[in-house]
């Protein structure tokens, strides 16, 4: 029996009771820390001691001890206007109290109470109907024969298969044996190949099902890959048997991502490589991996080792305190460049490219709490983060900061084959630099007029140092802003606010990943109901909302030239243990898969796409990965 407990209840004004209940021996001068979701206030009943951001330590206002069944109760609110509480997510995470003498004592909480506010009604069911094809994403095109084809006792490859076939064949053998599936390999059905022409793109394939034959056509290594995948799905749909037919097939966007935050927390190497498993069995082929944020900077890099040293683990006695369910800590980890490899190599072996992301110029606490230098010592802006940071920004006109930043982006670009490097710049806090002399003194020599034209500066310098390594810059929509029309240099640019940055940017000529929050941030919660997890500042994302979006404008189709795909994203602020991934992310990275690859004519509407979703259930199982409700 735990010896304190906290109980958090909302009230009908949205603030939080908290209750601290002692059932063990008397404390007293301690402290409360917790972690919410966002910046949070104290309202009544306590001091705060410390604050950073999500992270709160209070004190009893008065000060009095708290003996055996005693309580203290106190207030606090969310302090921004976007983030209010919807769900158990908000309430205090991993709270622990802070004696005198420096020992901690673990607190139990309970889960957040919204008995005193109003129930929210329940949301429509979904209706699903038995799909044409149960294979997510679509195909381009699908036959349906008469029949099926029993595939139970595996695959054998015909001995004229050429070498890329034969190594799809093999990756996708060691995909199925870690999905927990049936014996990929065996003497069930005789794989036959035909060439499909070499002028088709890449990605493309073909497949003919009959009662005793598999044709598969492809010409590269990639559309025999997809072939062999769109096999084991149907396979593990049919209870080993497959549709007869003939499938053509093709995506319609090249770049078919998933983000996952492992800055807010931090996931084992084992866990990533499943979702790059779940990843490939849906025919996407980027995962941008963000490992470093305003909490964490968790590369191991040689040009800075400090910073991974020194910011990876978070709680009471660490440099970085217990954010986001951090708790007493020390809580964390870091990537060394090994683990980094064995990422991108499981990745390329499905057919992965691996993006890395770094922050600039914001989103940069943790990394300055180690660097303070990176900051004009004169600068008297105090600028806030929206996520409530403090000087989270650092300063481009302090030439430390690219002195540090040349070497750092040639690692990265070394460390990560695919070569797109991510330079971050979202959400620059506002009145940032303001009082900077040092970017006044910028200004004046650079010709900048105002904050976008030095964030523009900022990530034009980056973006440069990215290609003279040899790498190629991505940015989220921000880097669009500016007199010059932005970061420029080929760079990739990805819509997160909504679609329209990326369409401005798709019209002035970037190539744009769409990566609509109110769409497919797995982060945001489904429905309000209160036993959900998950974020609400964008929008609930049903599965409704992650199918039924158009990446391109119906009346703009010039701009799928330049829109060149969707990503999903997933942060990890609502995450306290890998598995949480699981039920953000699925069932809803179905549609997401639905959406990158299937053209508009054949995506699927709701209903027989839920049908499809519901097949899918016994490979959930074999993954034994925690589907959430299909809602
Ligand atoms: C973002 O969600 N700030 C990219």
């Amino acid at each position: 029996m735990p010896l304190l407990r906290l109980s958090s209840a909302v009230q009908p004004d949205g603030s939080l009771k908290l209750r601290l209940h002692n059932a063990g021996e008397p404390i007293s001068g301690f402290h409360l820390c917790f972690s919410l979701l966002s910046l949070a206030v104290v309202v009544s009943g306590a001091r705060t001691v410390r604050q950073v951001a999500n992270f709160l330590e209070v004190a009893p206002e008065p000060e009095v001890p708290l003996g055996n069944g005693e309580s203290w109760e106190l207030v606090v609110a969310y302090g921004f206007e976007r983030h209010h509480p919807a769900n158990v997510s908000w309430g205090p995470q991993l709270p622990y109290v802070a004696l005198a003498d420096g020992t901690t004592i673990d607190v139990e909480p309970t889960p957040l109470d919204f008995s005193a506010v109003e129930p929210v009604a329940a949301p429509e069911p979904l209706s699903p109907e038995a799909p044409e094809l149960s294979l997510i994403p679509h195909p381009e095109s699908w036959a349906a024969g008469i029949g099926s084809c029993d595939a139970s006792a595996g695959f054998r490859l015909s001995p004229e298969a050429p070498n890329f076939l034969q190594g799809a064949f093999q990756a996708v053998e060691a995909l199925a044996q870690r999905c927990g599936f049936p014996p990929w390999v065996g003497p069930g059905v005789t794989l036959q190949f035909e060439s499909l022409d070499s002028a088709d793109s890449e990605e493309a394939y073909a497949l003919a099902i009959t009662p005793g034959s598999v044709t598969l056509r492809a010409a590269h290594h990639s559309g025999a890959l997809h072939a062999l995948i769109s096999l084991l799905q149907l396979r593990q749909t049919g209870g080993g048997s497959l549709p007869c037919g003939v499938l053509q097939d093709q995506p319609r966007f090249s770049w078919r991502g998933q983000h996952l935050d492992c800055a807010r927390h931090f996931y084992q190497v084992e866990s990533l490589l499943r979702l790059l498993d779940l990843m490939a069995l849906l025919k996407l082929n980027r995962f941008h991996w963000h490992f470093i944020d305003d909490e964490a900077f968790r590369l191991e890099l040689d040009s800075a080792p400090e910073l991974a040293q020194e910011t990876a683990s978070r709680g009471h006695h660490q440099r970085i305190p217990g954010l986001f369910g951090g708790g007493a800590g020390p809580l964390g980890g870091t990537y060394s460049q090994a683990e980094v490899r064995t990422v991108v190599e499981h990745a390329q072996a499905l057919g992965i490219e691996v993006m890395p992301e770094i922050e600039i110029p914001a989103h940069a606490w943790a990394l300055l709490q180690v660097h303070p230098e990176f900051r004009d010592p004169e600068d008297e802006s105090r600028e806030q983060s929206v996520q409530g940071y403090l000087e989270n920004t650092f300063n481009p006109a302090v030439p430390e900061v690219w002195t540090f930043l040349r070497p750092l982006l040639a690692e990265i670009v070394s460390l990560f084959p695919f070569g797109v490097v991510h330079l971050g710049c979202d959400e620059l806090p506002p009145r940032v630099w303001e009082q900077s002399p040092a970017v006044q003194r910028l200004k004046a020599e650079q010709g900048l007029e105002t904050t976008d034209d030095v964030q523009e500066w900022t990530m034009r310098r980056a973006a440069e140092l990215v290609v003279q390594s040899g790498g190629r810059p991505a940015a989220w929509e921000e880097a669009g802003r500016g007199q010059q029309g932005g970061m420029g240099h080929g760079g990739i640019l990805f819509s997160w606010s909504g679609q329209g940055p990326g369409l401005e940017a798709a019209r002035a000529g970037y190539e744009v990943v769409m990566c609509p929050a109110q769409h497919i941030y797995f982060d945001m919660a489904p429905t309000p109901r209160p036993h959900e997890r998950g974020m609400n500042w964008a929008a609930y994302v049903r599965m409704q909302d992650a199918l039924e979006w158009h990446p391109v404008p119906p009346d703009e189709p010039e701009l799928e030239e330049r829109i060149i795909g969707v990503q999903g994203e997933l942060w990890s602020e609502t995450v306290q243990e890998d598995a949480m991934m699981e039920p953000m992310l699925a069932p809803r990275i179905l549609a997401l898969a639905e959406v990158a690859w299937s053209s508009e004519s054949r995506k699927r509407p709701l209903a027989p796409f839920c049908g499809a979703a519901q097949a899918f259930e016994p490979i959930w199982r074999s993954l034994g990965w925690n589907c959430g409700e299909l809602i």
